[in-house]
């Protein structure tokens, strides 16, 4: 035990003499905040998990990478950030940061990558994310957004952060019902979009403008049960990109032969084509997407089931006119002794006029009468 326990025991008294011999030699000690970590040959300060309530100020210059994470940090401004020029990576994930301020990294001219993902951001300002040298490449908003009423901030301050260099951006988490027309729009160098587990129900005409370099969108988790015919128009407008769609709740009915036949022809940039299924209706859960047909889905036999319905309802009204016509003979049936008097008194009344008629007859054809009107007509 001892044995193990000297080499180390000297180790540390040779570290600490060293550590206070090089800061009483050096002139200009490196400072580092309370709380955090600094390492200058790593250009790294770390300040992780402190209960810090803002962002600690005396962050050394040579800071390239700096992590304040894990914290109670709530509001971050211009101030914040300060004399950190050579800050390229900056993360503040898992905090409660909920409103970010126009021109809150401007000062970072290196920023190359944010992160703020785990956060409850409710008001984003306009120019939120403008960095003064337009260096930003990467955005993580990942679980970010407070609730969904954030997103329109968000498209605004896209719209107006000059964010022309953006490669990444990660909207993924957020429980995002509908995006709104051309909030990507501003954001023409963007190769990356990840927009997983929000919710997702619709693609519309202009969702996606401006994204003329996308390499790659990710749609998985969210609340397609189909794309219609806009959809696919927008999604064709990103012809370079690989689509992921899987995880979604796919429902087969007749309506998706368009969407199916879309995938099928587009199978090349959808990855993972081959594991897209069906969740709904029950009885077609598990099918392949690929596998989706107008044979499969029976669209035909429904008409067929039209027709039947049609039939069955002809027979009913058949039913139903022989059962007026049996009551009207049964009441006929019960009512036979009038009906006969008065079928008599008809005949009766008949014969009488029939014979004045016969009558009438014999006296128009008698020839002499005939003659006797001709010659008074002459
Ligand atoms: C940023 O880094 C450069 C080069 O490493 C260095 O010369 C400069 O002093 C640094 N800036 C600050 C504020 O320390
Ligand atoms: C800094 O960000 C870049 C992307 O901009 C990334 O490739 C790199 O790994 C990050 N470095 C650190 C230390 O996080
Ligand atoms: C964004 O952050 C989350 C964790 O906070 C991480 O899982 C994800 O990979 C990040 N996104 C990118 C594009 O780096
Ligand atoms: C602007 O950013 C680039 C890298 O994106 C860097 O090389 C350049 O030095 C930066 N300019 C200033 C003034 O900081
Ligand atoms: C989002 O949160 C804000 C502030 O609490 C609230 O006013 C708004 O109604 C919420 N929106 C949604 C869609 O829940
Ligand atoms: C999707 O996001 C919700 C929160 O919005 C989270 O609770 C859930 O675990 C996430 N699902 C996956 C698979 O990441
Ligand atoms: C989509 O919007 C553009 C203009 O924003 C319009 O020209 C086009 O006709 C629309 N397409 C559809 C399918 O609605
Ligand atoms: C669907 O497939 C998955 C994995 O292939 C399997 O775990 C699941 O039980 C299947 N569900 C049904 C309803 O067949
Ligand atoms: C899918 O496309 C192939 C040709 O690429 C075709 O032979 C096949 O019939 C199609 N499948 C369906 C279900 O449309």
């Amino acid at each position: 035990m001892l044995d193990r326990l000297a080499p180390r025991a000297l180790l540390l008294a040779l570290l600490c003499c060293c550590g206070v011999r090089a800061s009483s030699s050096s002139s200009s000690p490196s400072p580092c905040p309370a709380r955090c970590e600094c390492s200058e040959a790593a250009h790294t300060v770390k300040c992780v998990s402190k209960d810090l309530r803002t962002i600690p100020t005396g962050i050394p210059g040579y800071t390239r990478n700096l992590f304040v994470t894990g914290n109670q940090i709530r509001r971050i401004g211009p101030e914040s950030f300060r004399e950190l020029e050579n800050v390229t990576n900056l993360s503040l994930s898992n905090n409660r940061i909920s409103e970010v301020e126009s021109h809150t990294f401007a000062g970072l001219r290196s920023l190359r990558s944010l992160d703020l993902s785990n956060n409850q951001l409710a008001i984003i300002h306009p120019e939120a994310f403008t960095v003064q040298n337009e260096s930003l490449q990467e955005l993580n908003l990942s679980r970010a957004l407070y609730n969904h009423s954030s997103v329109m901030d968000l498209a605004t301050s896209f719209r107006w952060s000059s964010l022309a260099t953006l490669k990444v951006l990660d909207l993924s988490h957020n429980n995002l019902i509908f995006l709104p027309s051309r909030i990507f729009s501003h954001l023409s160098s963007l190769r990356r979009l990840q927009l997983s587990n929000n919710s997702l129900v619709a693609i519309h005409n202009a969702t996606f403008l401006g994204l003329d370099r996308l390499e790659e969108l990710d749609l998985t988790l969210n609340a397609l049960r189909t794309v219609p015919e806009e959809g696919l128009l927008e999604l064709d407008s990103l012809p370079t990109a690989t689509l992921l769609l899987g995880e979604n709740p796919f429902t087969c009915t007749c309506g998706i032969e368009p969407f199916a036949a879309w995938l099928n022809r587009s199978q090349g940039r959808i990855r993972n084509a081959d594991g897209l299924v069906c969740s709904f209706p029950l009885s077609m859960r598990n099918t392949s997407m690929l596998a989706v047909g107008t044979l499969t889905l029976g669209c035909h036999q429904r008409d067929a089931g039209a027709d039947l319905a049609l039939q069955t309802s002809y027979v009913f009204l058949g039913i139903v006119l022989g059962f007026i016509g049996l009551i009207f003979l049964f009441v006929l049936y019960l009512n036979r002794k009038g009906i006969k008097k008065r079928v008599y008194d008809l005949r009766d009344a008949c014969r009488e006029v029939w014979e004045g008629y016969h009558y009438r007859i014999e006296i128009d054809s008698d020839p002499r009468v005939s003659q006797v009107s001709a010659g008074v007509d002459a």
